[in-house]
């Protein structure tokens, strides 16, 4: 994992002109940063429907993009994970019930890998939610599963659900980063964390390898949710790159979404265009140097035009906009959106290899501290991008 770890924090510097943008603002100028190059030719030979499809189809797009960028076939091998233990539990319907579709497939899938690689005593659900997931560990163990929540109303809820099944099951409603830690974490237990944001699941690693838990199950997501400006690198190899992720980038990864249908499709480019068209609207007619945040917009707003769409936005900035051609403008955000779609292409052979990264340097940091550790894909894609499980054991 080290030398791994070696190589893609080399590649990833080495490639950073390829990744470190953001599409949305590189839009702006007809030229762009691979004009001029064989990469920005063949980019912008694309037609929208290219685009599409190559969006839905990586390793098309990396088997095309390998003509320009070669090293990313080495870039991409450091990104296979095991996905030979994907396998899922079949539950009664009353374990079930009320966990909606994507979600439990999720956690059938991660349950079950919990279970197989179980050592423990007890369980702690970090950032539990509901307690979907410590429900069926408790359920197919039989051991006694501690949910840690920060919302009120949802401790409540899953207390609820847990005592009508009759589980042991036992909720503390607190704050992962002002708790009494001692009170929550022991050294019997095997804690699991499906889709802790950021600090959450890196507080959880400290804490856990602090009281010495004998196993870690960790899904983790929404990477830029920390308190630092930056990527706080956890292991010591981490410390000692000079990547240094931003905030903004660090939500590169998060940009491999499962696809949607035409309708998602649809309404992206609406959004997207509008609030392209009304960034070039507002350059253009007030003056202004940067772009101007937009809150998020409901469909409903959308569907009433691009106009409509400025003159919402205006009143929410308090702007008053001059009377101008509204269809010039939705005309250039169309352009840049398929500027900044073409751009975000590039960007794509590097969503995963980044993911890859930071889940390396926490398996680091963990192997640092005495675990074996392993990563896998707990579940296909489609079900959830963020589908990386890191599982470590404690070995002395
Ligand atoms: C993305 S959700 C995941 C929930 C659950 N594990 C699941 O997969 O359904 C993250 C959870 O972390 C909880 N959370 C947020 N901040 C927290 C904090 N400071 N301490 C404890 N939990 C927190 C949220 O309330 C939310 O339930």
């Amino acid at each position: 994992m080290r030398t791994q770890y070696k190589q893609l924090d080399h590649l990833l510097l080495e490639h950073q002109h390829y990744w470190r943008f953001e599409p949305f603002h590189a839009s702006q100028t007809l030229e762009h940063r691979f004009t001029h190059t064989e990469l920005g030719t063949w980019l912008d030979g694309l037609s929208m429907s290219d685009v599409q499809g190559f969006k839905q189809d990586l390793p098309s797009l990396l088997s095309q993009l390998t003509e320009y960028l070669p090293q990313l076939t080495e870039l991409t091998q450091f990104c296979q994970l095991d996905k030979s233990a994907l396998t899922s539990l079949t539950l009664d319907s009353h374990l079930s019930s009320g966990i909606p579709g994507r979600k439990l497939s999720q956690i059938t899938a991660m349950g079950s890998q919990a279970l197989a690689t179980h050592h423990g005593s007890e369980w702690l659900e970090w950032c539990a939610g509901k307690g979907f997931l410590g429900r069926i560990l408790a359920h197919h163990s039989q051991q006694a599963v501690t949910s840690f929540e920060w919302q009120e109303s949802l401790c409540q809820q899953g207390q609820l659900d847990a005592d009508k099944q009759q589980l042991p099951v036992h909720f503390v409603q607190g704050d992962a980063f002002a708790c009494d830690h001692q009170s929550v974490f022991n050294s019997n237990q095997h804690a699991v964390a499906l889709h802790a944001c950021g600090d959450l699941h890196v507080s959880l690693m400290q804490h856990a390898t602090q009281y010495q838990l004998p196993t870690l199950s960790i899904a983790p997501c929404c990477y830029h949710l920390i308190q630092a400006d930056r990527y706080q690198p956890l292991s010591s190899l981490g410390q000692q790159s000079n990547l240094a992720l931003s905030k903004t980038e660090l939500r590169i990864p998060l940009q491999e979404t499962v696809t949607g249908g035409e309708r998602v499709l649809k309404h992206r480019f609406l959004e997207m265009s509008y609030r392209l068209g009304l960034d070039e609207l507002l350059r253009k007619e007030l003056g202004f140097a940067e772009y101007q945040p937009i809150p998020s917009v409901k469909k409903s707003q959308l569907q009433l035009g691009f106009e409509a769409f400025c003159q919402w936005a205006a009143e929410r900035k308090g702007l008053a906009l001059p009377k101008c051609d509204f269809i010039h403008y939705q005309t250039l955000g169309e352009q840049r959106f398929v500027r900044m779609e073409k751009l975000s292409l590039i960007q794509m052979a590097f969503h995963r290899p980044l993911e890859m990264w930071l889940i390396l340097d926490k398996a680091l940091f963990l192997e640092e501290r005495g675990y074996q550790v392993g990563l896998t894909e707990f579940c296909d894609k489609k079900i959830t991008p963020r589908n990386i499980l890191i599982h470590a054991v404690l070995s002395r």
